[in-house]
């Protein structure tokens, strides 16, 4: 049983893009990111979580509804705030959207989503979204005026951008953990559920999983690159056991 002390079992989402970013560099089918998430499913990951960008350079319009196909995962569905990617996720109503930034230069998601800046853009998204039975879910760096944002915007879940601590060393390193976990706490706080996610890999994961008020992390990149050399199957187990092993009460639980 969970209660207010035992934190909730963290939950994991892998991000398949890279598995799309290798089947695009020739252009055919393979390897198929619904091949991925089937796998991710048969080992227990929580969730799904993939980016339609604008350029399409990771997943594909259609593997949209062949991954909801695929397994009983819910979709995070990540997309940029426009009238295009809303469209698309009214059509395919996934279980979550994260509205991330989106510049077409860039080679990653860099920073999080200027929520507070952004907010007459973002608020009919996030109506039109939540009305469909979407979760939104803003991702976002771990800022106080960006979850004040996310509370007027009335996003339910904000997605902590954790690049910043990922490529952090020493004192910074300790200084952006201290920032995720106090952002963390202060949506919980607030009656928004806290996820987490960006350059996560075994070595830096288990801090980030310590923090007992984040319910999810979303891990892609390592993990693909893990694959290449243990198997899918293999990097979804050993992150799960870092996660785990971080919150041993949640998992015994
Ligand atoms: N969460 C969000 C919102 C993302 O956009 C990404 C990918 O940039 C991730 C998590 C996963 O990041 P990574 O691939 O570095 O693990």
């Amino acid at each position: 049983m969970t209660s207010a002390l035992t934190p909730a079992r963290l939950r994991l989402g892998v991000n398949i893009d890279h598995v799309a970013t290798i089947r695009n560099a020739r252009g055919g089918d393979h390897p198929d990111p619904v091949r991925a998430a089937e796998i991710v499913a048969a080992v227990g990951g929580d969730g799904i979580t993939a980016h339609l960008r604008e350029d399409r350079r990771h997943i594909r319009d259609e593997d949209i509804a062949r991954i909801q196909a695929a397994t009983n995962l819910p979709l995070n569905f990540e997309m940029a705030a426009t009238d295009e990617m809303l469209a698309i996720a009214l059509r395919h109503k996934p279980h979550a959207a994260c509205i991330v930034p989106e510049r077409r230069e860039e080679r990653t998601t860099e920073g999080g989503l200027d929520a507070a800046g952004l907010h007459n853009r973002l608020a009919p998204i996030v109506a039109r979204l939540t009305d469909a039975g979407i979760r939104v879910s803003l991702f976002i760096a771990p800022e106080p005026r960006q979850i004040e944002a996310a509370m007027k915007l009335r996003a339910p879940v904000v997605e902590l951008h954790t690049g910043e601590y990922a490529h952090a060393e020493g004192e910074a390193r300790a200084h952006e953990l201290q920032r995720l976990s106090d952002m963390a706490a202060l949506a919980a706080r607030n009656g928004i559920e806290p996820h987490a996610g960006h350059g996560l890999t075994y070595d830096n994961v288990q801090a980030v999983a310590a923090i007992t008020q984040l319910a999810e992390l979303n891990i892609g990149h390592y993990l693909i690159g893990e694959a290449i050399f243990v198997g899918l199957e293999s990097a979804v187990r050993r992150m799960r056991e870092l996660m785990d092993d971080a919150r041993p009460a949640a998992a015994a639980g």
